[in-house]
């Protein structure tokens, strides 16, 4: 399947989410939007974060999407975006998900990309619904590293390590040919998850969780740091964390996950 939102492409820009964001605000929106960006001069992580990403070795889209459901109906919604754009991979790529799995790529709750544990994209969903009846217009920001990723890795944090696609296969797609692939996935899973919502997704994220059985620990701006042990996601997309003699459930926020050492 085609894409069937406008498409846009820019050389420059601070961040496509921001540029979406925006327009949004302006109540511009009127059909889904996906926009590139060649280089990114202002990318936004999450948390606050900055992402630093190399031009040429890297895909900075967002996709501005607008839902049905009300913002506190979209639980699970960034878990949905990992699995669209692991879709999206396969297809590009012209790899099963099944031989992606087993090169090690995973998802790490609730939006991160991972391969082989080390950072391979992130997501980065903002928006909602700025009057009752509105459609409520979410933008979905994907970074994904390309190739190179010693020189993406001096951008991040200490510690945190990168992959890039080309570790996974050889031939690279071309950059526009997998960004249609990603947006024609996202569009399909979207609109699923409009209708459906996350429960029956859950399963299938489920077979990609990186961090399934493993000693974490979660932190959150101003909060103490949560421990357990990771036993997947609930129905609506809610990390089950297993401690002692009784199992929460953390809501995807911004919270940090990672492996406890
Ligand atoms: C993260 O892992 O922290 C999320 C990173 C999301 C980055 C993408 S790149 C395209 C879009 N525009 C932005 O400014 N950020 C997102």
């Amino acid at each position: 399947m085609t894409a069937n939102c406008i498409l846009e492409r820019v050389s420059e820009t601070k961040s496509t989410n921001d540029d979406l964001l925006i327009r949004w605000r302006a109540g511009e929106l009127i059909d889904p939007v996906a926009r590139i960006a060649h280089k990114q001069t202002a990318g936004k992580g999450r948390a606050g974060r900055t992402w630093l990403a190399n031009p040429e070795d890297s895909l900075c889209f967002s996709l501005a999407f607008p839902f049905k459901r009300r913002p506190a109906e979209l639980s699970g919604l960034s878990l949905l975006v990992g699995l669209a754009v692991i879709a999206g991979i396969s297809q590009a790529c012209d790899l099963s998900e099944a031989a992606l799995h087993a090169a090690g790529l995973h998802l790490k709750w609730p939006n991160d990309l991972l391969l082989n544990n080390n950072k391979l994209g992130g997501i980065l969903i903002e928006g909602g619904q700025a009057k009752a009846d509105d459609p409520t217009w979410m933008i979905i920001g994907v970074g994904i590293n390309l190739r190179n990723p010693e020189a993406i890795e001096a951008n991040l944090d200490a510690g945190v390590k990168a992959s890039s696609l080309s570790q996974i296969t050889k031939t690279l797609p071309d950059v526009e040919y997998l960004w249609l692939k990603l947006i024609a996935s996202l569009e399909n899973h979207l609109t699923e998850f409009d209708l459906h919502g996350f429960k029956s997704c859950k399963d299938s994220w489920m077979k990609w969780d990186a961090y399934q059985n493993k000693p974490v620990c979660i932190s959150g701006t101003g909060k103490d740091p949560i421990y357990g042990i990771a036993k997947g996601v609930d129905e609506t997309g809610a990390l089950l964390l297993q401690q002692d003699n009784k199992t929460i459930a953390i809501h995807a926020g911004d919270v940090s996950l990672r492996i406890q050492s």
